[in-house]
């Protein structure tokens, strides 16, 4: 399918930043062929189905990269709980009652909500049981996708809710052989041990080795959130979070650590030399009181961060947007006004999630050669004018929301048309 998309202007963030205007975008195969002028588009009108957008801004799909998509159902369950309390009296027991129907019902509501709300690719930590149903929600939407089966096979808060360190890796094989890859290349596999306190080191050493029988999957799980986390897991393993992977050869650059708030600068030193990536989550972090990761100091390491919103408890919204005001918000009352501006803020959430996920050359801005995966917004509705001539970065971190996403567009495929998901709004 053919398509010319035509917008008011496209910004995007990569080594250039780039604000183009009278510009238009040319799709073919789902990727952006070129990047033409709106005069030269009247010679190509009758070969190319033509989309006209002149009134919004066109920027890259936005990249989640810690999302939990198995507690879309549990929403209104993290109001005033820490961690280790939250998961062993909400958490566990609601994942452990999951069965295939809830699972489903909970995937359809995140997808259908991310995909709104301009989110097109995530990383995705399941639940322990049926993945198959997670996987099959998300080839059928059409979004793009690292996710894989919560990894369990120690679980003192809550002995019920695990298996047996083969069931965890024969599962887990199974499902990675059967879903990595699928989906037209959309879909990869992303192993999650869920974090230290519930994962053997055999489950924890093994599960990255499994990872060399799937070229381009990625290790994805929880580190350093919460004070009373980081001092069980020293009581158990003598050691911090982060030393402890390294000290098991768990981190290289296809680690993704969601949280890593409380880290000693010997860690931050670990993350650097590994060249592993951190999951920023700030409402997850205000919510659960785990507290304020210092974003500042691992970008100025030169740790890869990217965003996510974590699972819907902790965010209640699944909204990147929530996500980008809160990552801008926190780190100024700490490090003063200009330590989190609102280009490195997008930047977070658009070229840095790609670079986490290692699609920068495939995703996360608007560039030729790229897949066509890109959000129009509309930022002149007359109930919330924003001044977008000062800086547009600032008003799309500061204030835009789902509300102003007009269509939603993944390998050129249009799966959101004003605020209506292709997939889901039949059937939710
Ligand atoms: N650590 C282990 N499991 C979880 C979870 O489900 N959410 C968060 N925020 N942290 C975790
Ligand atoms: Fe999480």
């Amino acid at each position: 399918m053919k398509k010319i998309i035509i917008p008011k202007n496209i910004v995007t963030a990569n080594s250039e930043n780039s604000i183009l205007y009278n510009s238009a975008i040319v799709v073919e195969d789902g990727i952006i062929k070129r990047i033409i002028s709106t005069d030269d588009v009247s010679l190509l009108r009758n070969e190319y189905e033509i989309h006209n957008y002149e009134n919004y801004t066109l920027i890259p799909g936005f990249i989640q990269t810690h999302i939990h998509l198995c507690q879309t159902l549990f929403r209104g369950l993290a109001d005033d709980l820490e961690l280790l309390d939250w998961l062993q009296k909400k958490i566990f027991p609601f994942e452990n009652a999951h069965d295939e129907n809830s699972l489903r019902i909970s995937t359809q509501l995140g997808i259908n909500e991310l995909l709104k709300g301009g989110t097109t690719t995530i990383l995705d930590m399941g639940t322990l049981h049926h993945q198959e149903i997670i996987f099959d929600e998300l080839i059928k939407s059409g979004m793009r996708a690292y996710a894989g089966n919560c990894m369990i096979d120690r679980n003192d808060l809550y002995p019920k809710f695990s298996e047996s360190t083969k069931w965890n890796l024969d599962n887990t094989y199974q499902w990675a052989k059967t879903f990595h890859n699928s989906s037209d290349g959309k879909i990869k596999f992303g192993f999650a041990p869920r974090f230290v306190l519930s994962c053997s080191e055999n489950l924890l050493i093994e599960t990255k080795e499994m990872m060399n029988d799937f070229e381009g999957s990625l290790y994805h799980t929880h580190s350093s959130e919460n004070k009373k986390e980081v001092e069980t897991v020293r009581k158990i393993t003598g050691k911090d979070n982060v030393e402890y992977f390294d000290s098991i050869n768990i981190l290289d650059d296809k680690t993704v650590l969601a949280h890593c708030i409380h880290l000693s600068d010997d860690e931050v030193k670990i993350l650097n030399k590994n060249n592993s990536r951190v999951s920023h989550c700030p409402s997850s972090n205000l919510k659960l009181g785990s507290g304020i990761a210092n974003i500042p100091k691992l970008i100025e390491n030169k740790i890869s961060v990217s965003i996510g919103a974590d699972g819907a408890p902790c965010n209640n919204s699944l909204s990147i947007f929530k996500e980008m005001h809160l990552t801008a918000l926190i780190q100024k009352p700490l490090h003063g006004p200009t330590s989190m501006d609102a280009l490195t803020v997008f930047r977070l959430a658009t070229i840095e999630g790609a670079r986490a996920l290692h699609l920068e050359n495939e995703i996360g801005s608007i560039e030729v050669g790229k897949k066509a995966d890109f959000v129009l917004l509309d930022l002149n509705k007359s109930d919330q004018p924003i001044n977008v001539n000062e800086n547009i970065y600032s008003a799309i971190v500061y204030s835009a929301d789902k509300s102003n996403v007009k269509a939603v567009f993944v390998d050129g495929i249009q799966l959101v048309n004003d605020s209506k998901v292709k997939f889901y709004d039949e059937i939710l």
